[in-house]
């Protein structure tokens, strides 16, 4: 019987996080050392079900932390007008959740990818988008949109909520290591944590913004450059301002201190921060090594490294 198939992986924000929701821009990569796949098939039930490592059963009858999958799934099925024969949904995720990795955004568009594959529907990037991020609005109320954009293609892009994003080559002969504090990262109040502080000091959060958005676009004509030591400055100071926003913790900073004094060309929280990964910029892959090793015994539970190339 028939089986249809869906994809995505996840994201990696190399600069830019949270200012991003207010329009500055943002660089941000696709990582896909970690993935999830999921397969629809007929349902063996009465009712659609899903299964993830979280629950397994009917999909209305899913925890409300399943909410955005849910309503990807009839965003999807209502989109296309599909009058669904009960479905069985599996989902296999090595994408660790709430680590600012995109693991939600990357799920619906596995979820959605995987529909229409069983459904023999071509659907675009745009239209995947559009579901995916209004599903997303469920899990992070105000979102960028990066993660959805992320989660589903295959291009490091720059990045402005009001723009087309555009994709870029990220060719450096450099490394970065990511490294998964095994705190959950916690987006949402990240963001409005950052929200209120706007609300009680604009011109102090106006000040912070505007100055990441600069060091964004110093970091892109550094990437252009092929300026690695600059790019790792870039980081760092990056780091410095999302510290001032409030959304680093000691966790976090304990680890990037580690990879600074291991060596690395810069290091900063990645993501939603308050938890969640962080990354180091790694001048060649020894140091990387080494780098991921220094994280680690700073109490990162996890770490990956990558040309970035
Ligand atoms: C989360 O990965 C990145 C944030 O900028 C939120 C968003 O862009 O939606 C913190």
């Amino acid at each position: 019987s028939k089986i249809g198939n869906g994809y995505a992986h996840a994201k990696i924000i190399l600069m830019g996080e949270h200012a991003v929701v207010y329009d500055y821009p943002a660089i941000a990569l696709p990582f896909s050392a970690v993935q999830v796949h999921v397969q629809v098939k007929a349902s063996q039930h009465s009712t659609s079900h899903i299964d993830c490592q979280y629950y397994a059963g009917p999909i209305d009858e899913a925890p409300s932390m399943l909410a955005n999958l849910n309503r990807a799934i009839s965003l999807t099925l209502d989109s296309f007008k599909i009058l669904s024969q009960p479905i069985q949904i599996t989902i296999n995720s090595n994408i660790p959740q709430e680590r600012g990795m995109g693991s939600s955004a990357a799920v619906s568009v596995a979820i959605v990818r995987a529909i229409c594959d069983y459904y023999d529907i071509d659907i675009s990037d745009k239209q995947l988008q559009l579901i995916v991020n209004q599903a997303e609005v469920i899990a992070h109320e105000s979102t960028s949109g990066l993660d959805t954009l992320m989660t589903s293609s295959n291009n490091p892009v720059i990045y402005r909520k009001s723009q087309t994003p555009r994709p870029f080559e990220l060719a450096l002969d450099a490394y970065l290591v990511v490294a998964d504090s095994g705190q959950a990262g916690q987006t949402k109040l990240a963001v409005s944590h950052v929200g209120q502080l706007k609300d009680r000091k604009p011109e102090l959060v106006k000040e912070l913004m505007s100055a990441i958005g600069n060091f964004v676009q110093q970091a892109y004509d550094a990437i252009s450059e092929k300026d690695v030591q600059k790019l790792g400055r870039l980081m760092t100071y990056n780091h410095y301002y999302l510290n001032q926003l409030g959304i680093s913790n000691p966790t976090l900073d304990h680890i990037i201190n580690a990879a600074w004094l291991g060596g690395a060309l810069g290091a900063k929280l990645t993501g939603g921060g308050l938890g969640g990964c962080v990354i180091a910029l790694a001048s060649d892959e020894n140091s990387a090594i080494e780098i991921a090793q220094v994280m680690q015994d700073a109490g990162a539970i996890n770490s990956w490294y990558f040309r970035l190339s």
